[in-house]
């Protein structure tokens, strides 16, 4: 069982209050990643969760038991952070057993337990090399190796591949996930990476400066932003928040609209404007489009085959079926 809630949770560092209170509900199984930009509280959240911090106020609960007082060790959870923190000197089977030997283990069980994790990780034929042998990305699963011979109730991952290149990132997210999917176990998972939070997520929290901006599924977040702060962060390339008679034309002070819902045309169209940089990925093109009725360019997204050069006249057209409205404060309307 891995179920963690907190209620009323707060954390100030002298005076600076850096999370005010919050409440949160992690259903058991569910993978939850909470994502925001540098310094908003990711890791402070994660490490109350986890006992490493004391909260300043409020419960945190785990299987509906109070944890609030219950040391790091005691609390049934597997912490596994960015540096991997591998003993060089060990093996990666003894490696993977620490924790376990550690706990004075019965020898048998640690063998059967660093065998199975070894399975599922794809480490069987390296458990006698040392961390110096193995690659990046063999690192990281043995630092999640020596999380899963623990069988805690909830996995807890701070910013995991922040290390890896971006290729081994990739692969290592589906690694997780797929581990998720075959342990079935509550995963708390950490990032600054909005594609990582959404690729990987059953639920996302969003935060800002210690604050809740959102907590949904990633394809909530996506089509129902709450504000223009999720609207900004969830969604690559970033949605276009434009301002202005355009917006007030929507009974809006701010209309959001992502490069996936703009069409773009050399003919005809709502918005008159002239192409900036293009950024082909192949399948996809990136246009920045200067257009005459707003400051900032627009990104639209397009075709791959489509062929515009840099200076040509052409018309956007928003998909009003896709149109997010924002009031004043930045909250969404209807
Ligand atoms: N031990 C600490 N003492 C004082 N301030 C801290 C401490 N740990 C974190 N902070 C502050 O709390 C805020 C949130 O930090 P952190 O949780 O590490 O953010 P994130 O993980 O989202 O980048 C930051 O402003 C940071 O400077
Ligand atoms: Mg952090």
């Amino acid at each position: 069982m891995g179920k963690i809630e907190l209620t009323q949770v707060s954390k100030s560092f002298d005076d600076t209050e850096v999370i005010p209170p919050l409440d949160l509900k992690i259903e058991d199984g569910e993978f939850v990643v909470f994502v925001g930009p540098s310094g908003c509280g990711k890791s402070t959240l994660l490490r109350l969760i986890a006992g490493l911090e004391d909260v300043t106020t409020g419960q945190v609960l785990i299987d509906g038991q109070d944890a609030t007082d219950i040391p790091p060790a005691k609390r049934g959870l597997a912490m596994v952070f960015q540096s991997y923190a591998l003993y060089p000197h060990m093996s990666v089977r003894k490696n993977i057993a620490f924790p376990l030997r550690m706990a004075r283990l019965d020898k048998s069980e640690q063998d059967r337990r660093v065998s199975e994790a070894a399975k599922v990780l794809n480490l069987t034929d390296y458990l006698d090399r040392r961390p110096g042998q193995l690659s990046g990305g063999q690192r990281q699963r043995v630092a999640i190796g020596r999380a899963i011979v623990r069988e805690p109730a909830a996995f807890l991952f701070d910013e995991p591949l922040s290390n890896l290149d971006a290729a081994l990132r990739v692969g290592m997210r589906l690694e997780i996930s797929e581990l998720h999917k075959r342990l079935a176990t509550t995963m708390i998972y950490v990032t600054h990476d909005q594609v990582e939070a959404m690729t990987m997520a059953d639920k996302i929290v969003v935060l800002q400066a210690g604050v809740i901006e959102q907590v949904g599924s990633p394809m909530e977040l996506y089509r129902t932003p709450r504000n223009t702060f999720v609207a900004g962060f969830i969604g690559s390339p970033r949605m276009n928040l434009l301002n202005g008679p355009n917006a007030t034309k929507h009974d809006a002070h701010t209309i959001g609209i992502r490069p996936e819902h703009i069409a773009i045309s050399t003919r005809a169209g709502d918005w008159p404007g002239v192409v900036g940089v293009s950024e082909h990925l192949g399948s996809d093109t990136f246009f920045h489009v200067k257009c005459d009725d707003f400051p900032e360019p627009l990104t639209v997204r397009a075709d791959g085959d489509l062929d515009l050069r840099y200076g040509a006249k052409v018309f956007l057209t928003p998909d009003t079926a896709h149109l997010h409205r924002f009031d004043q404060k930045g909250l969404r309307l209807k």
